[in-house]
């Protein structure tokens, strides 16, 4: 009887750890994601760098876990933290976190993130505030493959990487860098010759990331750049800035030819992008389907639209942060990154194109 007893219970335990193992492995979509883009992902990037561009002080992160503001420009959690919710993977840290003198034996096995408020594509948005470029972000993604070579060898690191998602939210303050008010760009170039710009830039960032081992993209287009609460206040009927929400569709319309063109040419790779900006639309033309009531004016800043003064501890915040669209004169709500996230990750088309990152974990 003793023995029959200890046959079963070892029996159950077996079941159970097989149970438990399984149950593991199906909660982490992906082994390990990698983020790169601005501020609508950096999770604490621009704590670390000499930027004006910082999110490190209240109001922001007031509906964070205990009310802390971290870096990130929103009032909650961002898209980033989202993304790597669903995907089973704990909050990545900012890269330079990691690297800072007191964090020196870090890995960097389950992914980084190295977004950075006012990053782009080129190098003129860090004419108005410093930032880690995309460039600049993908040298430390090379420094951080160096290292995944030395611990787990060539092929070692190949395999974790084809597994690894690669998430890249970029674009936008180029978009705006030439669309503000002040611009001096738009003397030297056409938005036509601008993206065709963006796009050719892109193209060899995104064949540098591929050789460093990446295969699975996850690319965020941009939004409506016009309609967010800076531009509608340039507009003195409070309208949307038409003009930079069409080159911003039209720079997402030449992303997804740019990577339907790069898988072409490389079969295995896989890629997911979400079109933020017909999302953003829905929100502001539908807001009732979303939980909106608030579709113009951000939740924190002072002035007209509250997009006069930034999200700054003198300024005004809304008490109801989900039902606005907008936290501050440039950046969503974390409500707002919630719904995105939620399509990006189980959307179909149009939104999400060919497949949502669901499917693309899956592969
Ligand atoms: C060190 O890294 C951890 C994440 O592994 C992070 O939570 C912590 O803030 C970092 N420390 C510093 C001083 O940046
Ligand atoms: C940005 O500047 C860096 C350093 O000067 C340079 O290596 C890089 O090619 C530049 N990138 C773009 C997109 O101009
Ligand atoms: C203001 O918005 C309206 C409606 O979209 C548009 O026709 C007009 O050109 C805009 N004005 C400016 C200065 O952007
Ligand atoms: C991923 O890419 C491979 C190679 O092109 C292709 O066979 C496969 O169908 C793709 N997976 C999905 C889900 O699109």
């Amino acid at each position: 009887m003793g023995h029959c007893n200890s046959v079963v219970s070892f029996f159950f335990f077996f079941i159970s750890f097989l149970i438990t193992m399984n149950h593991t492995q199906a909660d982490k979509m992906v082994p390990a994601m990698f983020i790169f883009g601005d501020s609508l992902v950096d999770v604490g990037n621009n704590n670390h760098i000499k930027s004006l561009l910082k999110a490190n002080f209240p109001h922001n992160g007031i509906d964070f876990t205990g009310h802390k503001a971290t870096g990130r420009f929103t009032n909650g959690k961002n898209a980033a933290d989202f993304i790597v919710e669903k995907l089973g993977l704990p909050i990545l840290p900012p890269y330079l976190s990691l690297v800072s003198a007191s964090n020196k034996s870090n890995s960097f096995f389950g992914g980084v993130n190295f977004a950075s408020g006012g990053a782009g594509i080129m190098n003129y948005t860090k004419q108005f505030f410093d930032s880690l470029s995309l460039d600049e972000q993908i040298d430390y993604y090379s420094t951080v493959y160096g290292d995944l070579v030395e611990q787990l060898g060539a092929a070692g690191t190949q395999k974790l990487l084809s597994k690894s998602l690669f998430g890249i939210v970029i674009g936008s303050n180029d978009m705006l860098g030439y669309f503000g008010s002040s611009s001096s760009l738009r003397q030297k170039m056409t938005p036509q010759q601008l993206l065709d710009l963006m796009v050719s830039t892109l193209q060899g960032q995104l064949k540098r990331i591929f050789n460093l081992g990446a295969r699975k993209f996850a690319f965020i287009g941009v939004g409506a750049i016009g309609c967010c609460p800076s531009q509608r206040n340039l507009n003195k009927t409070g309208e949307c800035n038409e003009e930079a929400n069409y080159w911003s569709h039209t720079f997402n319309e030449r992303v997804k030819a740019l990577l339907q063109r790069m898988k072409s040419e490389n079969n295995d790779i896989n890629y997911s992008l979400f079109d933020t900006y017909s999302m953003l639309l829905n929100f502001i033309q539908n807001p009732d389907a979303y939980g909106f009531t608030e579709v113009k004016a951000a939740c924190c800043g002072l002035g007209n639209l509250r997009a006069e003064v930034a999200c700054l501890p003198i300024s005004k915040y809304c008490s109801i942060r989900s039902d606005h669209v907008f936290w501050d004169l440039y950046h969503p709500t974390e409500a707002a990154y919630r719904i995105f996230v939620d399509n990006v990750f189980d959307g179909s088309q149009p939104y999400a194109y060919p497949i949502n990152v669901k499917q693309l974990a899956a592969i």
